[in-house]
């Protein structure tokens, strides 16, 4: 109990929770990471994206229980692959099958933001090169059209790109993710490309509302990045990863103009591309030798994660004094297998936005329940819901129970720290 004290949320901030879709669905066997997920070695536990959640069937239950813990804001991804299962060619029937998830959320007065875009393609797209190739951009501006013709009487406010940042990270230089790709140069073609993808889908988004209020952002990976110690090569080391990590991204997706390695220019004018700002935050890097070392000492979460509240202060007072948008955290959490530490995780984050008066409306937890977690399978959980993924059982962890009562009170009672903390 120990350090932990009552106090209100503030009035203008709301909390929800976020997934995606091929993290939760399962049963689809047309994007890029359920074929990544067939090869053994790429999977920590060698689970398959087919299993997840079940969600794709399972959505009735799922949001009943979201509603059920007072959850009203959920940010949830659109799957492409089901979406448009061929080159040009869209399905309606998958179309539909998310109006009526979208139904059943307003039904329960849960409020929808859309992720367009969140890690994987459509087997098609993949087979072209995905982002590395320059026709790219149109296809992905006519699936938007496609996605935003179908939901704009149901929907309005859209994430376009989940991080691309990690995407062209993990994919194209560390090759761990699909396409399995180690090559700087192609990684910041696809950044270009995402980059066009997002500033177009923004602009034309918001011609199809026309007068009509939507909000389109996208979401970014952002980090903390501090050097190991005082060393000043680290620090600068530091430095150059965070540009070309988040800093080049965010300002290209954010103003419009592209800047080295991305180019020189503003292809579609001047900016703003943006409604608000999203951030997902986990955790700081701590920089040496242009890699990523343990701090000792620090409390790590089970994929040694490093724990740091401080950092979500840090990133949005620089990121709101540069871009000047409402905040919207469209991720935070953490995994902890044993449910020991997610309560207070989420206690001190939340704590932040409220002791340093951050301009933050929206705080989406990551995630609503243990899904498969891309190269950690399903070996890494970050549900407020537990998932049994042999029967699909789903268990509220007293963490979710933690998170939920905070909506309800709309703060943190001495009861709650008693009980929780
Ligand atoms: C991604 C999520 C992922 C989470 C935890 C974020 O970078 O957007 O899809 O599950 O991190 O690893």
């Amino acid at each position: 109990m120990d350090g932990y004290v009552p106090f209100d949320l503030p009035e203008s901030l709301r909390l929800g929770c976020a997934t995606a879709s091929a993290q939760i669905e399962g049963n689809e066997t047309n994007h890029s990471w359920y074929e990544w997920s067939q090869v053994r070695e790429h999977i920590a536990d060698g689970a398959s994206s087919a299993r997840a959640n079940q969600h794709w069937d399972k959505y009735e239950e799922d949001l009943k229980l979201m509603s059920e813990m007072c959850i009203r804001e959920y940010r949830f991804g659109i799957e492409w692959s089901r979406i448009e299962p061929e080159n040009g060619v869209f399905d309606d029937k998958a179309m539909d099958h998310y109006r009526e998830e979208i139904k059943t959320m307003l039904r329960y007065g849960i409020r929808p933001l859309v992720t367009l875009h969140h890690f994987s393609n459509p087997l098609w797209f993949e087979g072209m090169g995905a982002f590395l190739n320059p026709a790219s951009v149109e296809i992905f501006r006519r699936y938007t059209a496609y996605v935003i013709e179908h939901l704009r009487d149901l929907c309005s406010e859209y994430v376009t790109i989940n991080e691309p940042n990690v995407y062209f990270t993990n994919g194209y230089v560390y090759g761990t993710w699909p396409p399995g790709k180690k090559s700087v140069f192609k990684a910041f073609r696809v950044l270009r490309n995402m980059t066009l993808c997002h500033l177009h889908a923004y602009r034309d988004i918001h011609a199809a509302y026309g007068s009509d209020p939507v909000k389109v952002g996208f979401a970014g990976h952002y980090r903390v990045f501090s050097p190991m110690g005082k060393n000043p090569v680290y620090a600068l080391e530091a430095k150059v990863m965070k540009y070309l990590f988040q800093d080049l991204m965010t300002s290209a997706m954010s103003t419009g103009r592209l800047s080295f390695p991305l180019g020189f220019s503003s292809p579609l004018g001047k900016g703003p591309f943006l409604d608000f700002i999203g951030i997902n935050y986990y955790t700081r890097s701590t920089v040496k030798h242009f890699h990523e070392t343990r701090r000792p000492g620090r409390p790590e979460n089970d994929l040694g994660w490093e724990i740091y509240p401080q950092g979500l202060t840090e990133l949005v007072r620089e990121l709101y004094s540069r871009y000047r948008a409402p905040v919207w955290i469209t991720e935070n959490g953490t995994c902890d297998k044993e449910d020991r530490f997610r309560a207070s995780y989420i206690y001190n984050h939340i704590k932040e936005i409220k002791d340093n008066d951050l301009p933050v409306e929206r705080y989406y937890h990551w995630t609503f329940i243990d899904n498969f977690e891309w190269a950690e399978g399903e070996s890494a959980p970050f549900g407020l819901v537990r998932c049994n993924f042999e029967t699909q059982e789903r268990t509220i962890r007293k963490s979710g129970r933690f998170y939920s009562e905070m909506i309800e009170c709309k703060g943190v009672t001495p009861g709650m720290i008693d009980e929780y903390l």
